[in-house]
């Protein structure tokens, strides 16, 4: 099957997407694979894209090495493609000649024909001076850890001990997990009879299985059906946290997509659940993912932070507030974060979770639970956050964390899963309750 884009240059209009225009890898990928029609192909796209934005601040510091003076800035897809080209060699073990000539190749189906001897210099300075380019790329912080410089100090200064750690599983490949919908099968039997070979059960949730190799969902047995969902081991700990009980009215603050709505509703039959999102195309991912699961619930838009526009006065026994965050937690499945995110954003996150966490509080009743979570691993929106909404809300309370084995690690009102720890995501969850 004979390709319109050539994987080479399909790649390098991937990450120009994202480092050009601020474009996420999941959205640069829906616009140019259509265009890539060999499969095998694809996957070669999706891994040196994904590669080269992972490796991209070590990446560029080769780059900048090896050329006699800096690229303008509008040869954004061209530079793309030599970084493409470097990371082949540097992170996939292309063979060397290989790698030269199809990054020469590409550089007609990137419109920059003219560019072959510029590229083919570049690519075989690398190849005769690699110790050297790789040994200084290394020599900063930036080159070494493969991050920002930003990242690395804020990882720093909230995880002494740790930081390391978390830029290296920020680097890695993200294991696969799957959550087993326990409403129309047990996890032994789906384990048992339907489950990928080397799949293995989650050490915390019954019903999490971890997969020794990622799949496409087309092979996985009774996805379509409903039998199982994709689902990080960290955020299946969300409905189990919630503890929702039969006769529960449950709502889901920050729904979309609605993993989370789903395995509540998977857990306990006889609840009434409300998922509320305030994005109305993340909306509608609700309703589709919950009648695969053959699931049904109240669907509301509306901002969690004003609950005059939605909430019909009647109290929530649990709430959920899966809150919207800078996703530091999750790098290794969107190394994009790296280089979409700006320490500004931080602030930004923090002020809305801070919003929202006050917005929704009156609609907890007296005796209820409210479980915050977050995909970050930043003290500003997870420790520093429940410890400044407990300081001004006088009838709110923590509630230890206890269940589930020893996942995570106590960080005072909270606990905290690393990045990696236990094959998990980075997450952050804590318990509050309202004073009768
Ligand atoms: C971390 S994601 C939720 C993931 C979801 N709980 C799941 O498990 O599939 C946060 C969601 O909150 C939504 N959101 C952001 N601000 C919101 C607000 N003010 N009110 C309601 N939803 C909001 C975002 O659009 C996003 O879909």
């Amino acid at each position: 099957m004979k390709s319109i884009l050539d994987a080479r240059a399909a790649a390098a209009m991937v990450v120009a997407a994202v480092i050009g225009s601020g474009r996420t890898l999941d959205s640069a990928f829906a616009e140019y694979l259509d265009d890539v029609r060999d499969p095998r192909d694809r996957a070669m796209v999706r891994a040196m894209a994904y590669g080269v934005i992972r490796f991209y601040p070590r990446l560029e510091q080769m780059l900048d090495q090896l050329l006699d003076r800096p690229m303008k800035r509008r040869e954004i897809r061209l530079r793309s493609l030599l970084l493409a080209g470097l990371y082949q060699i540097n992170g996939m073990n292309t063979p060397a000649h290989a790698a030269v000539d199809a990054t020469v190749s590409a550089t007609a189906a990137i419109g920059r024909p003219r560019a072959r001897g510029l590229v083919n210099a570049v690519m075989r300075r690398y190849l005769r001076e690699r110790e050297t380019v790789d040994e200084r790329a290394m020599q900063s912080q930036e080159g070494r850890w493969a991050h920002p410089g930003w990242l690395i100090g804020r990882l720093r200064s909230d995880w002494p001990s740790d930081w390391e750690d978390i830029l290296e599983a920020n680097n890695s490949h993200p294991p696969m997990w799957l959550r087993v919908n326990r409403s129309l099968i047990g996890p032994e039997e789906y384990l048992k009879l339907h489950a990928p070979p080397g799949a293995r059960s989650g050490r915390f949730v019954p019903e999490s299985l971890l997969l020794d190799s990622p799949l496409d969902v087309d092979v996985i047995a009774g996805f379509e059906k409903g039998l199982v969902s994709v689902q990080d081991g960290a955020a299946q700990l969300a409905a189990h946290l919630l503890d929702a009980r039969e006769g529960s009215r449950v709502l889901d603050a920050c729904a979309a997509p609605g993993g989370k709505t789903a395995h509540i509703l998977e857990l306990t039959p006889g609840i009434t659940l409300h998922a509320l999102e305030s994005n109305r195309i993340r909306l509608s991912l609700i309703e589709s993912n919950l009648n695969r699961l053959h699931l049904r619930c109240g669907i509301l838009e509306g901002d969690a932070g004003q609950p005059a526009g939605w909430w019909d006065g009647e109290p929530y026994d649990r709430v959920l507030v899966d809150a919207p965050c800078t996703a530091s937690g999750v790098i290794r499945r969107h190394p994009d974060i790296k280089l979409l995110r700006r320490e500004a954003d931080l602030r930004s996150a923090a002020e809305q979770q801070r919003r929202i966490l006050d917005g929704l509080w009156p609609t907890l009743r007296p005796g209820g639970r409210m479980i915050y979570a977050t995909c970050s691993v930043f003290m500003v929106e997870n420790e520093a956050q429940i410890s400044s909404f407990l300081e001004r809300t006088p009838d709110a309370r923590s509630v230890p964390l206890d269940g589930f084995g020893e996942w995570g690690r106590v960080t005072g009102s909270g606990r905290q899963i690393l990045p990696g720890e236990a094959a998990m995501d980075g997450f952050y969850y804590a318990c509050l309750t309202k004073l009768q």
